[in-house]
């Protein structure tokens, strides 16, 4: 029996969670969910966006399956999800975006992974507001990047291409301009390289890595990158291969790892029973992969495959105008499961 902290989220989060779960269940794998509170929920059920019950859980388990979390922009409490990589750790940020037969997407063949950087840079929350008379004159923001953490992503990096069977690692930065702070980056990404001789290794300059994304996806295989730049890629990955509902995420550290899907808390489709639950159970799938329980991963990977390509039982996003429910496209994943 696995132990699991589960954290429903805000928004779409509780029926997307219920989704996933439902086909862990039907994969036969056993976990003990503890479940928890997190952000928007936690705020309104305990005054404070962390409880410290849902820390003392994670503290236990080491092991989370999460839905997205609301932050509220400009004001209000700070990111859980960034304080949550900050607290156990969690440095790597591993997103891949696959192409999935049955989606309307304009590319074919996309089998890319993203590795951020999840703990530093731009995401350190060093930042101010300069006041002068009463009046917000200035924002000063400071990147944070050290030696020691850009050589652990890039290793990881390199290390995942190895054991993943991937052929090529891509160093996206922007040490042109920020050389600095890009510029050790990229530094320690060649000092990296050279232990890996048997890994391609190629470097972009975020801007044009962009245009290329977008241009000839298939191109890329792992891509490392820092925090924000990998924060926007990724989301702009989950565009080439059918949208945010469909990739998954896991945060990665030495001791603990947080699984969840690569958008947010999609306010406008809450409560409707309509998100597609796709990203939640890849999400799993992650979790099954860091268990151990990798057959039962493979298994659910099919049948969410299967389901998409069939196109019977899929949410509105996938095939406008359908009227199936995110818990009905579960379910039609977890009895795939069954068949296969
Ligand atoms: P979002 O990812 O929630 O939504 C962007 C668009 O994608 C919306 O049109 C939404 O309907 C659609 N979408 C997202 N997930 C979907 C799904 N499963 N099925 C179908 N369509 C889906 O991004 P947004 O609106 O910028 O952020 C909403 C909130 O989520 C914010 O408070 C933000 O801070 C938070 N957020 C949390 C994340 C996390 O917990 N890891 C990640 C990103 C955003």
């Amino acid at each position: 029996m696995h132990h699991v902290t589960l954290i429903p989220g805000d928004g779409i989060g509780p029926e997307i969670t219920q989704a996933a779960v439902r086909v862990i269940e039907a994969s036969g794998v056993a976990i003990a969910w503890d479940r928890q509170l997190a952000g928007m929920a936690a705020v309104e059920a305990d005054g404070t966006p962390l409880p410290e019950s849902t820390l003392a859980s994670l503290r236990r388990t080491r092991l989370a399956l999460k839905g997205p979390l609301t932050t509220p922009v400009g004001g209000g409490y700070r990111s859980v999800n960034v304080a949550l990589r900050q607290e156990f750790d969690l440095f790597a940020n591993v997103r891949p975006a696959c192409s999935l037969a049955g989606t309307q997407s304009p590319f074919q063949n996309v089998d890319l992974v993203i590795v951020r950087e999840n703990t530093e840079g731009l995401y350190a929350g060093v930042e101010h507001f300069i006041k002068a008379q009463g009046q917000t004159i200035a924002a000063e923001s400071t990147a944070i990047v050290t030696r020691a953490g850009c050589e652990r992503i890039i290793d990881y990096a390199f290390r995942y291409a190895e054991q993943n069977r991937r052929r090529k690692v891509t160093i996206v930065h922007k040490a042109n301009i920020l050389k600095c702070t890009s510029g050790l980056f990229l530094e320690i990404g060649r000092e990296v390289a050279q232990r890996y001789p048997h890994i391609q290794c190629e470097e972009r300059i975020v801007d044009a890595c962009a245009m290329q994304l977008v241009m000839n996806p298939q191109q890329f295989d792992v891509l490392v990158t820092t925090n924000l730049f990998g924060d926007i890629l990724s989301d702009l990955a989950a565009g080439l291969v059918g949208g945010l509902g469909l990739t998954a995420g896991a945060n990665i550290g030495q001791e603990a790892a947080i699984f969840e899907p690569v958008h947010g808390s999609a306010p406008d489709l809450a409560g409707q029973n309509r998100a597609n639950p796709t990203a939640m159970i890849l999400a799993g799938v992650m979790l099954l992969d860091y268990l151990g329980e990798t057959q039962a991963a493979r298994r659910i990977e099919q049948a969410v495959r299967a389901v998409i390509e069939e196109g019977a039982w899929v949410t509105p996003d996938l095939k406008p105008g359908s009227t199936c429910t995110t818990l009905q496209m579960a379910e039609a994943i977890a009895a795939k499961l069954t068949s296969l």
